[in-house]
């Protein structure tokens, strides 16, 4: 892999810090938790896709248990990332928003991952593991000053950070667009439009002869320069973007503000196995979480130009290479019994990602309708797959509702930490399901959020084979027939931007996956009852909610604050 010079040097500074532990051989389970960004189920080869090649991924569910109804407490980044690190769902924690905007957008936000939230990093780290995350965080910075870090990884139960507090996003690689784009190009070209009408205006007039030669040039100029700045603000907007949020830290450090993306991905693949090999003999929790396959899109030179799928599956492919970077590093230190490894993607891929060009450059849901941002399957059923070779069988395949917050109560049992008993945790062991010792599931009822909104229950009852789903709302697709909400980039929960249902939009997931047949009392003549059952749950749950969690992603707590904005080295 290239890296550039400064990267390079940033690494060698690290390894020159690297700390040796010399613990005792590992008698409770290592752990390799690894996120992907936005890949959808209809990505990996294993889950059924014959064009992108993902043997690494691929590998791990020939040795490990595939899950094919797992599921993403949150179709967005934020708050299914807060879900999973802490068991939760997202609206108990403050991390779902009431607003439009359901995700971080700057670095310079105060809002993120209280303080009080307790992560399993937190839990392993009291006990004695080493933990490290290397790749995205997306859950906060700081609340009050520029470097109080109040919402930081390190402050959160991880003893090791080398990735980027916010996001990848189109902005992070010139060239790659903006995600101001849309509503931006729109203000610029309306207010173009605005200034077209004024200079025209001006024109008559003076062909009328009511303005004077020369009060009418210092017009037109004033005018042409005003159009000038117009056309120009979205660019010079999204490079400030940039500089002010693709920031790589290293620790509480910045290590490169803007970030570069060349090279990033065999750097972050590197750091997860320093990782691996400083800690290869004592109990450690790595948490890897891609940059890929969010846009915008990169990939070394050995993956550039060559998937079959354009810069998406380059991105792709790359990263399917760096999960083979981190299992190759067991193999050789000796680590892969005694290591459950984990892979998921935060949530389902995003339908409406298309470069200017007309690239497809989000992933694939597979059969699943929908994708990123809403609660049809595409949006939240995610790959799935464990690995732990001492207690688990491999190529089995687990069809029972899962969620992505199960990882916590899993992870803390098999080190041995206690489970917070002063919070309501949402997630389930999973060991029982992946050992094949409980045929059903314990989520019996499950409840998909769109933001902090309640948007559709899930119900697999102990004694039946229906998973129904019923939802009180959908997002209006457009056009209409469409799938996605194309007009503006992602769906919204709220609005104009939703049709409710009353009575819910009821579905049998076991019959009906691709959400494609809504039942009705004459098709279903249990209707009415398995409604109200779903009803009572969701009543029950919503008495379980406390209305008085600060909300994280207030407006107050999304605006650029420029009293908390980073301000590291300048890359030349
Ligand atoms: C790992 O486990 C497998 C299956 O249980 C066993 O065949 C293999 O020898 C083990 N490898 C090591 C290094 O212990
Ligand atoms: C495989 O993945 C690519 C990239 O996301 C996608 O374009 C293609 O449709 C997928 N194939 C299947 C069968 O889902
Ligand atoms: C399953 O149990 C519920 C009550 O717990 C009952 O209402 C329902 O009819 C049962 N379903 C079947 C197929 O027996």
């Amino acid at each position: 892999m290239a890296t550039t010079p400064t990267l390079a040097l940033f690494l060698l500074l690290l390894g020159v810090t690297r700390a040796h532990s010399d613990g005792p051989a590992p008698r409770r389970p290592n752990f390799v938790l690894i996120m992907a960004d936005d890949m959808g189920i209809g990505d990996p080869g294993c889950y059924g896709n014959r064009t992108l090649r993902t043997p690494n991924i691929d590998r791990l569910a020939r040795e490990g248990v595939k899950l094919t109804q797992h599921l993403a407490a949150s179709p967005l980044c934020t708050p299914s990332r807060a879900a999973f690190l802490t068991g939760r769902y997202a609206v108990r924690s403050g991390m779902a928003s009431r607003n439009r905007v359901g995700v971080f957008l700057f670095t310079a936000s105060s809002g993120g991952l209280p303080p009080s939230e307790v992560t399993f990093a937190r839990l392993l780290q009291d006990r004695g593991y080493a933990t490290g995350l290397v790749g995205k965080w997306h859950l906060g910075l700081s609340c009050r000053h520029r470097a109080d870090f109040c919402h930081h990884p390190l402050r959160h139960g991880f003893g090791f950070f080398l990735g980027f507090p916010l996001s990848n996003l189109r902005d992070c690689r010139p060239g790659a667009g903006s995600v101001w784009a849309g509503p931006l190009g729109v203000a610029a070209g309306a207010a173009l439009r605005a200034l077209g009408a004024c200079a025209a205006a001006l024109a008559a007039a003076r062909g009328a002869g009511l303005a004077r030669a020369r009060g009418g040039a210092w017009a037109a100029l004033a005018l042409a320069l005003a159009a000038l700045g117009v056309a120009a603000a979205p660019r010079a907007l999204s490079l400030g973007f940039r500089l002010a949020n693709c920031v790589l830290m290293a620790g509480l450090e910045v290590a490169q503000q803007p970030a570069e993306l060349d090279g990033l991905a065999g750097a972050l693949a590197a750091q997860g196995v320093a990782f691996l090999e400083r800690h290869a003999r004592a109990p450690f929790l790595l948490f890897v979480s891609f940059l890929h396959v969010h846009t915008a899109h990169f990939a070394g030179p050995g993956f550039a130009g060559r998937s079959r799928h354009g810069a998406y599956g380059d991105s792709a492919e790359e990263m399917d290479w760096a999960v083979g970077q981190i299992l190759d590093a067991l193999d050789r230190l000796g680590l892969t019994n005694d290591t459950l490894v984990y892979f998921t993607s935060d949530h389902g891929a995003h339908v409406e990602e298309v470069s200017a060009e007309g690239e497809m450059h989000g992933g694939s849901n597979g059969i699943y309708k929908g994708g990123k941002a809403t609660n049809w399957e595409g949006g939240i059923r995610v790959p799935g797959i464990v690995r732990y070779p001492r207690l688990l069988t491999p190529g089995l395949e687990v069809s029972e509702p899962t969620s992505n917050m199960d990882v916590f109560p899993t992870v803390a049992k098999l080190a041995g930490a206690e489970i917070p008993s002063d919070r309501i945790i949402d997630g389930r062991d999973m060991m029982p399901l992946l050992q094949g010792h409980a045929p059903r599931s314990s989520h019996e009822f499950m409840f998909h959020y769109c933001n902090a909104y309640l948007n559709a229950v899930r119900w697999a009852p102990p004694n039946e084979t229906a998973v129904w789903k019923a939802f009180y709302f959908t997002p209006n697709f457009d056009p209409p027939g469409a799938n996605g909400c194309f007009s503006t980039l992602v769906c919204f929960c709220a609005g104009d931007h939703v049709t409710r249902h009353d009575p819910p939009l009821l579905f049998d997931l076991s019959r009906d996956p691709g959400e494609r047949r809504p039942l009705t009392p004459a098709s279903e003549p249990r209707f009415h009852a398995v409604l109200a059952a779903m009803a009572d749950a969701a009543d029950a749950h919503a008495r379980t909610l406390d209305p008085a969690v600060p909300d994280q992603l207030s407006l107050a707590n999304l605006v650029w604050k420029p009293w908390l904005q980073l301000r590291g080295p300048t890359v030349a």
